[in-house]
């Protein structure tokens, strides 16, 4: 009978004892009303934060409060180096001295003056110094002429410009 008893405390406090450890691993599962075991302990489960507060008696986890999730910025993508305009380079018709050669007669004069080649054609009928100067000077390099006549003037450059 005895043995019994003894058998009888020995389960009790088994069964006891495995309630208790049943309550504290509840206690550690966090869930909203779930036991806590601390008052102010907080536990973060998924994206909820969950703080233990005292319920009467009891020490429950609260409704718990939504976490927001870490905002992950999108990596900078390098911006594209500026690639500068390209710059325009003066577009320059070169002409040969074989070529001014062709344009040797009244009706199409063309003439070398200080390097760059001027037509001269309407100039002929217009030239305040005649039109024999001129006519000497279609299809040849004409600046020994020009300058001769026009090279002691200051506005020697604008001259050709009127041409
Ligand atoms: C290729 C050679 C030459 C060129 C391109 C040339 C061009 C010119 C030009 C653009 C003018 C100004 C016309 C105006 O204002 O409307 C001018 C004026 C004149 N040229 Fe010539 N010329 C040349 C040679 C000569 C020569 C050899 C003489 C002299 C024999 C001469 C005598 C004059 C005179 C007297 C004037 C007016 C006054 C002045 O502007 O100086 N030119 N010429």
């Amino acid at each position: 009978m005895r043995k019994i008893r003894s058998l009888q405390f020995v389960l009790c406090a088994l069964a006891t004892i495995s309630l208790l450890s049943f309550q504290e691993s509840s206690a550690v599962a966090t869930k909203a009303g779930g036991v806590c075991t601390k008052l102010g302990q907080t536990s973060v489960v998924s994206i909820k934060k969950y703080t233990c507060i005292k319920s009467g008696k009891k020490l429950v986890w609260n409704k718990g409060v939504t976490v927001p999730r870490p905002v992950t910025k999108p990596t900078p993508s390098p911006t594209p180096a500026q690639i500068p305009a390209p710059i325009p380079t003066p577009t320059l018709l070169r002409i040969t001295r074989v070529e001014v050669q062709r344009h040797n007669s009244e009706a199409d004069c063309w003439s070398i003056i200080n390097g760059s080649v001027y037509n001269l054609t309407a100039l002929i009928i217009q030239h305040p110094g005649g039109n024999e100067p001129i006519k000497a000077a279609c299809g040849t390099d004409g600046t020994v002429s020009f300058l001769g006549q026009h090279g002691n003037q200051v506005d020697q450059a604008q001259e050709l410009e009127k041409l």
